[in-house]
């Protein structure tokens, strides 16, 4: 049957570094529910970093673990706040199943704000080494037809990660 919204797990998509780890470890906190960063249990599991993770496995089983992991997760919890990679919902079926369980919250950012941060998150991110900027931004704009529409978005420029938060829970009614 449909849970109701409130009983439903928050899954957070957006691009890479938009903050999908910190905000959700705020709106766990504020909600008092479980936390789930689906990065860090794959970081976990192989005990290395995902920038370790592409170079000695490979994309593939990376993103086919990412898939395992969503699908497990997704599956049997109700009430979690579930942080994925940019690149999850690049795959239908964890799109599918993330929109059949959980209230998807798509972390939009402009392009001119994302570009700022740039340099916080490149080293740690595989997918964004040796690429120009222009292929960067191309790159922006092409994953965030994977993550729109279907279904909330919230816009996060200028906010900070704890105000994100609360804009969150304030347009989920919580
Ligand atoms: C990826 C995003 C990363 C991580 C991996 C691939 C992507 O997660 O899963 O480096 O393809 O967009 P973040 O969105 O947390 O950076």
């Amino acid at each position: 049957e449909e849970l109701a919204q409130k009983d439903k797990n928050i899954v957070l998509i957006g691009f890479m570094g938009v903050g999908k780890t910190t905000i959700g470890q705020h709106l766990a906190k504020k909600l008092d529910r479980e936390f789930i960063d689906i990065d860090a249990q794959i970081e976990q599991k192989y005990g290395m970093p995902v920038t370790q993770i592409f170079k000695s496995v490979g994309e593939k089983e990376f993103r086919q673990m990412e898939k395992d992991y969503i699908l497990n997760v997704c599956s049997d919890s109700k009430f979690k706040i579930i942080s994925l990679g940019g690149g999850a919902f690049l795959q239908e079926e964890i799109k599918n199943i993330c929109l059949s369980t959980s209230n998807v919250i798509y972390l939009n950012i402009s392009w001119e704000t994302w570009k700022r941060r740039l340099h916080l998150i490149i080293d740690s991110r595989p997918i964004l080494q040796n690429k120009s900027m222009d292929e960067i931004e191309a790159l922006f704009y092409t994953r965030q037809n994977s993550y729109s529409p279907n279904h909330a978005s919230v816009n996060i420029d200028g906010l900070g990660f704890e105000e994100a938060a609360d804009h969150i829970i304030h347009s989920l009614n919580l």
